[in-house]
């Protein structure tokens, strides 16, 4: 059976949402699959299906969604532990790690579903590669001061750099921050070690290599959902 895209992301976050329960603390993630998500579990809330719940969202634009479907908002900051978050991902690689914010959301993802005690991640099954940014480049989040000195240490990881947006017009994050996307030739050697760098760079402020976080992946293809789970 031939499925649009759009038909698919819905199908992986209604079979993630089968996993919400009345009580959690749940972080809500952002993009286009993540809307899925949260549409219908405002839809749920609204039947009384689901009560007493609070959901962290990861964007600006995840909060507006969400508070205008009447779901009770609450943040990292008051909730330092969630039961569960849910988000989609830009690739999915056989350990289950991840490259995510291609749409922007990569700091306030990152904080958030590391707090949470299990992330489930969406996709359709065009996401899965066999190494990290086969596909994708890689986002990494910066100081707008820095990026234009940051571009050469990041040729040295290996990639092409490019700033979103463009020197004229860049693109702004919602903590203000700028994004440069990192291209790798031949998908990422070493995820591991370009994380470790990353992380030690103090003008940067969040990447897009969410590794060893999510819990299962809900992959949604023509043929129905396979879930798959983390190994260990
Ligand atoms: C937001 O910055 C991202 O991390 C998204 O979760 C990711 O880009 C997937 O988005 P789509 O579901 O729109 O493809």
């Amino acid at each position: 059976m031939v499925r649009t895209q759009d038909e698919l992301k819905r199908m992986a976050a209604h079979r993630a949402v089968e996993e919400v329960q009345s009580g959690m603390v749940l972080g809500l993630g952002t993009g286009s699959t993540a809307t899925y998500a949260i549409q219908r579990i405002g839809e749920l809330w609204r039947r009384g299906s689901l009560v007493d719940l609070v959901c962290v969202p990861t964007s600006r634009q995840t909060a507006a969604l969400a508070g205008g479907l009447g779901l009770p908002l609450g943040s990292i900051e008051s909730h330092p532990r969630l039961d569960l978050a849910i988000d989609g991902a830009d690739e999915v690689d056989p350990e289950l790690d991840l490259i995510k914010g291609l749409g922007g959301a990569l700091l306030w993802e990152k904080r958030v579903e590391s707090a949470a005690d299990r992330l489930i991640i969406i996709v359709d099954e065009g996401k899965l590669v066999e190494r990290l940014g086969q596909k994708s480049p890689l986002p990494v989040e910066v100081t707008v001061a820095a990026w234009k000195t940051l571009l050469p240490w990041l040729e040295g990881l290996g990639c092409e750099p490019q700033l979103r947006g463009g020197a004229e017009a860049p693109y702004i994050t919602d903590n203000g921050n700028a994004i440069v996307d990192c291209r790798f030739a031949d998908g990422i050697s070493d995820a591991n070690s370009v994380a470790v760098e990353l992380d030690g760079h103090p003008d940067v402020t969040a990447h897009g290599l969410f590794l060893g976080m999510a819990s299962s992946v809900v992959v949604a293809r023509g043929l129905g959902v396979r879930v798959l789970e983390r190994k260990s």
